[in-house]
């Protein structure tokens, strides 16, 4: 029926709706624009209430919430919470508030899925905020998986606003994340998951700390794999064509519109949204 495979052409070039506190959901809105090229995407970055790691879960399930809204409104075909901190806290919640208009995707599950399935490990450690590892919804996951599988989390509050605040590769940063990592609870890990979508940015000196033998395993390209195949499976990816990117922001920050730069270029509009007036 032509009409409905009108439908379906218009609605698969929607927008893909992403969200996190500033900084860190770029790092995913990065890899699903390299996995996805034609894919055009909104973006929203809760500067205003940045950190999310130390807030309560009522109010990261508020914000959540609002955003969500706010995506539907801009006509977005998938909601991405690209944040481990929301995901962890309000991805019911915001499931719930979608109530199935639109795919929504956390950036627990595809990680979790991934480490179930893939390499030989004994003992996984995970480093993310207050919120994400008071939950303990990596350790919960992955052992409801195999409980055989040893989870060491270890709550990491300075490395998001520290590197929000630009401070990565460099001296200050390798000190802070050298006595995080150095931590007794990590002894002896195989894996260690960077459970806070900020931390792809610092992946490199996480990396040089442990030289080899501590696979370590990020969000950002494992989510856009998953939001591909989600994609495809329900005919939304979006025609070949030049994509529109949006990027709103709570509070303009110096930081976000430098790395907003760093990861596309200056093909970024950055605009600033009241959605809390
Ligand atoms: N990037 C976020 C996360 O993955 C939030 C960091 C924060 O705002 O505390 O948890």
């Amino acid at each position: 029926m032509p009409s409905e495979k009108k439908t379906t052409a218009n609605s698969a070039n929607r927008p893909i709706g992403i969200f996190d506190s500033g900084i860190g959901g770029l790092t995913v809105a990065n890899a699903i624009q390299k996995e996805l090229p034609y894919e055009s995407l909104v973006y929203f970055g809760d500067t205003a209430h940045l950190p999310y790691g130390d807030k309560s879960p009522d109010s990261i399930k508020y914000y959540s919430i609002r955003i969500a809204q706010f995506l539907l409104q801009q006509q977005c075909k998938m909601i991405v919470i690209a944040c481990n901190t929301a995901s962890s806290l309000a991805f019911e919640t915001v499931k719930s508030f979608v109530d199935g208009k639109v795919p929504v995707i956390n950036v627990i599950d595809p990680v979790v899925d991934h480490v179930i399935r893939t390499g030989k490990r004994k003992k996984i450690g995970v480093i993310g905020t207050k919120g994400t590892i008071k939950s303990d919804i990596y350790a919960k996951k992955i052992r409801s998986r195999n409980s055989k599988l040893d989870v060491a989390s270890l709550a990491t509050p300075l490395l998001a606003p520290m590197i929000e605040e630009g401070f990565f590769n460099n001296k200050i940063s390798r000190t802070v994340i050298a006595s995080y990592l150095s931590s007794r609870k990590l002894a002896k890990i195989d894996s260690l998951i960077l459970a806070c979508t900020h931390y792809p940015l610092i992946k490199k000196e996480v990396e040089e700390y442990y030289e080899e033998g501590v696979e370590i395993v990020d969000s950002a390209g494992v989510v856009a794999a998953h939001v591909k195949e989600v994609l495809k499976k329900s005919k939304q990816l979006a025609g070949k064509k030049k994509p529109v990117h949006h990027f709103y922001v709570s509070d303009f920050t110096k930081s976000f519109e430098e790395s907003t730069k760093y990861f596309f270029k200056n093909k970024i509009h950055l605009e600033k949204s009241d959605i809390w007036i």
